[in-house]
């Protein structure tokens, strides 16, 4: 099994999956927003080990997660949504969703500097409330009402994602960053003319340290009226 980002050329099969395993259904525009607004949050499971019938056979795809950034946080908080997830049946009780679901938190943190991450899931939700409140510690925020197009109620849930930028932090900050190693490592001769004899106790001028810039990322893309809610209430 192989866990890995989502590609725009697995929408198709992202939505089949959809389709087969939840209710709340989307537009194919809408998980392409997810894809090019957020490319970083979204994993697909593939089962790698399926034998390919023809060279341009595309991999089975078994599960899926479909995250974002909540993009006008009421709380201001900066934090990620899970938008859809699912396995199909025959992969499930596998440990995929699990390892989906932490992938994308990972990614929420060491890309967004998420603080935490929400999501809906029915009450009814027996495995899916399982894999969120037992496995990977979400809390139930609220219960809000008929959030479902067919009255059905939705647990909301909250994760804290301080622990894993803790783990970032720490494992950024264990060895020096590769750049400052590999320069402490460079012994090597200088090369042209810089060096050879006379030269000595000329300064040799340093060259501009690059500086990381900071890039805004996850902007809307005029698509405001792609709410999760009122995709599944109006397919
Ligand atoms: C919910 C769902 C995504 C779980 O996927 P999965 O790959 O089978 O889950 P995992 O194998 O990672 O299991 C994670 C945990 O959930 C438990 N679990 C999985 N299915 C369960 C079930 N039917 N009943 C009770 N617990 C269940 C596992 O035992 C495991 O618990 P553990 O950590 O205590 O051992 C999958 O059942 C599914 O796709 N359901 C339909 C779509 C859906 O409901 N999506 C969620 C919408 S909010």
């Amino acid at each position: 099994m192989d866990i890995r980002l989502l590609r725009s050329s697995d929408l198709p099969l992202i939505q089949h999956a959809n389709l087969e395993n939840l209710p709340e259904n989307y537009f194919m525009k809408y998980y392409l927003y997810h894809a090019l607004s957020w490319p970083q949050l979204s994993y697909v499971a593939v089962d790698v080990s399926r034998p390919k019938k023809t060279p341009y056979d595309y991999p089975k795809i078994v599960g899926y997660v479909l995250a974002k950034m909540e993009e006008e946080p009421t709380d201001g908080i900066q934090h990620g949504h899970i938008t859809s997830l699912s396995v199909m049946r025959t992969h499930r009780k596998l440990g995929i969703a699990e390892k989906l679901m932490r992938q994308s938190q990972l990614a929420m943190v060491e890309t967004f500097g998420a603080k935490y991450v929400s999501l809906h899931v029915r009450v009814s939700n027996k495995a899916a409330i399982h894999l969120y409140s037992k496995t990977l510690g979400f809390d139930r925020e609220k219960i809000e009402e008929k959030y479902y197009a067919d009255g059905e109620d939705a647990h909301c849930m909250k994760l804290d994602l301080s622990s894993i930028k803790e783990q970032v932090a720490a494992f950024a900050g264990g060895p020096e960053s590769e750049d400052d190693a590999s320069e402490a490592e460079d012994e090597g001769e200088p090369v042209g003319d810089v060096g050879k004899a006379g030269d000595e106790g000329k300064q040799i001028p340093s060259r501009p340290k690059e500086t990381k810039r900071k890039v805004k990322v996850g902007r809307p893309l005029g698509v405001a009226g792609l709410v999760e809610k009122d995709e599944s209430k109006h397919p």
